[in-house]
């Protein structure tokens, strides 16, 4: 109606887009949702009144999502692993819910929903419940929503109504959440030491700054967008705890641009997907300055081989820059364990430039919806 149409002009403001608007608001989102980490502290309460006394009770975690949110849980095994030691596997809630799993009641099953009614999701929780594990925690944006309903323990991101269908600020923010639980797990379980909790508070405030120095790029990053509006397919890579980051940047694309695009762990590249690279491929690489950059380089020294043409996202402090057939665009100096979170927004720009370039619908993508409540 005439009223929701203006309603909604009003509520963009200057953006052309929710979409862009949300892309924006994620310096805020994130900084808001780290509050409750930078408030309270690192302490179980955050997640429920009874969460000191489950995370004592459990040894292991298994988190159930799907879409972004899917990735959002695959870059949170890296930190619930090497921040808190704890054993971590990911699913997808639709394959999860329909095989026979072996129960385990000290394993703690996380769901992550931004909408907090994906049916495949609330289903996947039912059938742990009914299959016997007895702790349940959910990370949502929507308060009151089906799954923290039905979880025993919940944390809410902060990132407001998100209203395109290609999930953003929700993604970022349940990173933050998740980032929080592992560092707060670590602390129940005895391995983040004051030093480390010094480092990670300090991570964690810094963190809108790092995203507001990203999202100025996006001139750099608009001016690679006829690069792939007129492809039919891209490839992603990345290693490491960035690999889910090229899995969303893939999905990003695929969805606002209808580009088919594929995220490969670099390190594969020579298992099958090498075999696609031609000068008709672009070649997107997460490339941070961390301990797996020389490892990219050479995986990046294969595309070029093959006349694959690449487009890197590395950190200002990384020591290579533009040659023939590679394009650079860089980050922040490396930021260490919140990496991830930095690295997700030039993908989210490039995808919605190629979108602009390709005049695709960015808010509402063919054959999408915002919240899955049927299977
Ligand atoms: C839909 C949306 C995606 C979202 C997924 C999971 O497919 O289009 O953007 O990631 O559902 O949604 P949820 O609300 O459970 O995070």
């Amino acid at each position: 109606t005439t009223s929701q149409v203006s309603l909604a002009s009003l509520e963009l403001g200057a953006y052309s887009h929710f979409m862009q608007k949300e892309i924006y608001e994620q310096p805020k989102a994130v900084s808001d949702t780290a509050e409750i980490f930078l408030d309270a502290g690192f302490i179980a309460e955050n997640f429920g009144e009874n969460a000191e006394a489950v995370f004592n009770d459990i040894d292991s975690i298994k988190i159930l999502a799907c879409g972004t949110s899917y990735y959002a849980a695959s870059t949170a095994k890296y930190w619930l692993e090497s921040i808190a030691k704890i054993a971590t596997d990911v699913e997808i809630a639709s394959e999860y819910r329909y095989r026979e799993v072996i129960a385990n009641p000290k394993q703690l099953i996380i769901t992550i929903s931004q909408s907090g009614e994906t049916l495949d999701t609330m289903e996947a929780l039912k059938y742990a419940q009914a299959m016997g594990h007895k702790h349940s925690l959910s990370i949502c944006n929507v308060m009151e929503s089906a799954l923290p309903r039905a979880s025993e323990l919940v944390v809410y991101t902060r990132a407001g109504a998100e209203i395109g269908v290609a999930s953003t600020k929700a993604f970022t923010t349940q990173l933050v959440a998740l980032f929080g639980l592992a560092v707060t797990l670590g602390r129940v379980r005895g391995y983040v030491d004051d030093t480390k909790l010094v480092e990670y508070t300090n991570a964690l405030r810094s963190l809108p700054n790092d995203i507001q120095y990203a999202l100025n790029l996006e001139p750099q990053i608009s001016s690679w967008s006829s690069k792939f509006a007129d492809k039919p397919s891209a490839l992603f890579l990345g290693r490491g705890i960035h690999y889910p980051i090229a899995l969303e940047g893939a999905l990003k694309l695929k969805e606002i641009t209808y580009i088919h695009a594929e995220a490969y762990p670099a390190g594969e590249l020579k298992h099958g997907p090498l075999a696609l690279v031609d000068e008709n491929m672009p070649v997107v690489v997460i490339a941070p300055n961390d301990s797996l950059l020389d490892k990219v380089k050479a995986n990046m020294q294969e595309v070029s081989a093959r006349g694959g043409e690449l487009f890197v996202f590395t950190d200002l402090d990384s020591d290579f820059s533009d040659s023939e057939g590679v394009h650079v665009i860089r980050t922040p100096r490396h930021i260490g364990v919140l990496s991830p979170i930095v690295h997700t927004i030039p993908v989210q720009l490039l995808s919605y430039h190629v979108a602009l370039a390709k005049g695709t619908d960015v808010d509402k993508p063919r054959n999408l919806a915002k919240s899955v409540t049927v299977e």
